[in-house]
């Protein structure tokens, strides 16, 4: 089947074909058309009602594209696939309300997508390895969870944020040290020219004494780290100089937290894949500290180029192929949030 996925839930604008088959993991990407909002940097932070406008003047161009560069029309497509939820809903509104628009003009079967589960799949895309059983970790700009995925549409919440998602501490601790937004890719860049024994900031939730079955054992927490890092600033005598240290301190922290619980994931659920997912997966430190602390484990790392990583409409078709079989029972709940379906808390 060729579906048509449909991606506005923050501030990419996204459309992309995938070609596949219910049931099978095959699945092919026709085309994918990402168009990020620059409009943003402007406010150092996605501005809501920006961004729906935005979307608002996007989409029917950037679906197009999608459907011209798959050499397809619309009379060639099986399935719609909008993202849900979770996201800005004004954002939300304008990708469902489109892709209603085009279903019921069409009479091609719609079916809503949690953008969460999507990002699961959007490794699988490129990396045939990438399917269950696996350990996922999604840490994007809106959300960081630890799950176990036996199989797809089975996912059982080991842990998430407390506070801040993992991408938000990068977007703020870049705004504090005046690298500018969105603050990943400038923390990393930073952090590559920092002296990693400068700083050594504090790793939250991440004590030896932690044990499986502790609250604490697979959740997150960043909102002390970033307080750490405001605190470094106000003391230190040269913050010019400093600033590329507390960047490599930050980002050092995090990492360790994230392949600590990662492990601990693998090690719990006898896993021997993890998938990574969201825009924090492009961080090649990360990656690279992942994949060496799995490999020692005889485990490996799954995670996507950075295209993928980021918001994108393939995920979202992707993620439609599975679900294709349920096309018109899903509410189309523009407001959904967690759990997803098939989500438990483990
Ligand atoms: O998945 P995504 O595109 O959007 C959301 O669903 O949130 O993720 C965006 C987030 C931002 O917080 C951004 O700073 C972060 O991903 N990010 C990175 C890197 N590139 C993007 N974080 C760390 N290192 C990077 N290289
Ligand atoms: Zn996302």
């Amino acid at each position: 089947m060729n579906v048509l996925g449909i991606e506005t839930s923050c501030d990419e604008t996204s459309a992309a074909v995938v070609a596949g088959a219910a049931g099978s993991d095959a699945a092919r990407v026709a085309s994918c058309v990402i168009l990020s909002q620059d409009v943003h940097q402007v406010y150092k932070g996605v501005v809501p009602e920006l961004a729906s406008r935005a979307h608002l003047t996007a989409l029917g161009p950037v679906v197009d594209r999608a459907l011209g560069d798959a050499r397809l029309d619309l009379e060639d497509l099986d399935l719609i696939a909008v993202t849900e939820g979770p996201g800005l809903i004004g954002a939300l509104l304008v990708g469902v309300s489109f892709a209603k628009g085009l279903a019921l003009a069409t009479g091609k079967p719609l079916i809503g997508v949690h953008h969460l589960e999507a990002h699961l799949f959007g490794t699988a895309l490129e990396d045939p390895a990438a399917v269950p059983p696996f350990v996922g970790l999604i840490v994007s700009g809106g959300h960081s969870l630890l799950l176990d995925v036996p199989a797809w549409g089975t996912y059982r919440l080991l842990g998430e944020t407390r506070d801040d998602a993992v991408g938000e501490a990068f977007d703020k601790v870049g705004s504090l040290l005046g690298l500018g937004y969105p603050g990943g890719p400038a923390v990393e860049k930073a952090a590559r020219e920092g002296d990693p024994a400068r700083f050594t900031l504090p790793r939250p939730m991440l004590n030896a004494r932690q044990r499986p079955g502790d609250a604490d054992y697979f959740d997150l927490s960043m909102s002390g780290l970033k307080t750490a890092v405001i605190h470094a600033l106000r003391t230190s005598r040269d913050p010019a100089a400093d600033t590329v240290h507390l960047a490599r301190g930050f980002q050092d922290a995090v990492i360790e937290v994230l392949v600590t619980k990662t492990l601990r994931a693998v090690e719990a659920c006898g896993r021997a894949r993890v998938v990574l997912g969201g825009g924090v997966a492009c961080n090649r430190a990360l990656r690279e500290a992942m994949a060496a602390a799995l490999q020692r484990r005889g485990a490996t790392l799954h995670a996507p180029s950075p295209r993928l990583s980021t918001d994108n409409a393939a995920m979202i078709a992707r993620a439609g192929i599975f679900h294709a079989g349920e096309a018109g029972t899903s509410p189309l709940d523009a407001a959904a949030r967690l759990p997803f379906p098939g989500l438990v808390r483990a």
